[in-house]
């Protein structure tokens, strides 16, 4: 039985806002629960996988550890659910009724939940995510996720959110209204992209020495940075089956500098189509959200990789891996019956 069919007996409602993130996605509750995982599954691969583990399906961290005896999928493929190919679909599924089962609702809670996805994919990813959380929710509406983390700000008007996630980075202008097509762009070089590139140049650089793209991702969100910084980047890897100190300073600076230009070319090219007597306000008031957020001195390149088109202000957001979910919940208590959809 599913968990909705346990409930539907009581009037009480419990909101969520989700955050269906490529690598982490985020649920934030009206019950002031919290919780996040990545966006992995694993199921036992066999029946004696299944034993051993003592679980019948396994999420994040825990899953990557026990990768060889589980059948591994990632279900989102730069912003979007991979439909049709291994089980994403079901994997999905797994993660959203993970999510509101770490929530904890109480037995007979009707549950409304605002999920939020890439700006670009909303009509992709619409019929998908109706089909994924139907068993679990009872009401759903889907927002673009940058209009989730302007929203958890209470920046509604004359601002800018770019949220740099793994697989996508999301643009979106907020002018007072609930934002369009216009007002929304997703590119896709973004975090999983910078891994790539920091994966061949330190293969190019250290032919020789053995790493993961998993240890290469950590390196990345320990160390990434733009421009200049003055500690070294060392990090220890096997050379030749002994572990040896390796440089990756230049290597993390052109990996994470490698996403500037189409994340500068795309805000600019969005500013400069706006309504030019606004354009002043919105340029001041830019602000950076995701996981990507964390790369230092990211927001004043930005800033000043927009100069030619006058003075900006570039921040970042608090709390990148809650804002969208926060932002999803504030909307679910605030969002007119009509704007739901019953499922
Ligand atoms: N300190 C950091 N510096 C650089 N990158 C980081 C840092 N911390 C996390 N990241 C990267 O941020 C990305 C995850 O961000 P986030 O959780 O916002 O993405 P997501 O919501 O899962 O993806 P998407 O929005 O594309 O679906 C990953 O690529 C991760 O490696
Ligand atoms: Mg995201």
């Amino acid at each position: 039985m599913t968990q909705k069919e346990q409930t539907g007996t009581s009037s009480e409602t419990l909101f969520v806002g989700i955050d269906l993130g490529t690598s982490r996605s985020s649920i934030t509750a009206s019950n002031e629960r919290t919780a996040w995982i990545e966006s992995y599954v694993g199921w036992p691969k066999d029946f004696i996988s299944a034993r051993v583990l003592g679980k019948q399906v396994m999420f994040g961290a825990e899953a990557l550890e026990h990768r060889l005896s589980l059948e591994m999928c990632r279900p989102m493929d730069r912003g979007v659910i991979k439909e049709g190919i291994d089980r994403s679909e079901d994997a999905v599924k797994e993660i959203i009724q993970e999510l509101i089962r770490l929530v904890s609702p109480n037995p007979g809670q009707q549950i409304k939940a605002i999920v939020g996805v890439p700006a670009d994919t909303m009509k992709v990813n619409k019929l998908a995510i109706r089909k994924a959380v139907k068993d679990y929710v009872h009401s759903i509406m889907v927002v673009s996720e940058p209009f989730a983390v302007a929203y958890s700000m209470d920046l509604l008007d004359n601002a800018f959110i770019i949220d740099i996630g793994a697989g996508t980075v999301d643009f979106c202008i907020m002018h007072g209204t609930m934002p369009d097509e216009n007002d929304q762009k997703t590119i896709t070089t973004a975090g999983d992209y910078v891994d790539d590139q920091l994966f061949s140049l330190m293969t190019e650089k250290y032919p020789r020495s053995r790493f993961t793209k998993n240890m290469v991702r950590q390196f990345k969100e320990r160390f990434s940075f733009v421009g200049e910084v003055s500690d070294e980047i060392q990090v220890e890897l096997p050379l030749d089956g002994k572990p040896a100190p390796h440089d990756i300073k230049m290597e993390v600076k052109r990996a994470c500098e490698s996403i500037l230009p189409a994340i500068i070319d795309t805000a600019a090219d969005m500013i400069s189509r706006f309504d030019p007597e606004f354009q002043a306000k919105i340029k001041n008031n830019i602000v950076l959200a995701g996981g990507g957020s964390g790369i230092r001195n990211l927001a004043a390149h930005i800033a000043h990789g927009l100069k030619d088109y006058g003075q900006c202000t570039v921040v970042t957001v608090d709390d990148p891996l809650f804002a969208g979910s926060i932002g999803g919940l504030k909307l679910a208590q605030d969002m007119p019956k009509n704007y739901w959809e019953e499922l």
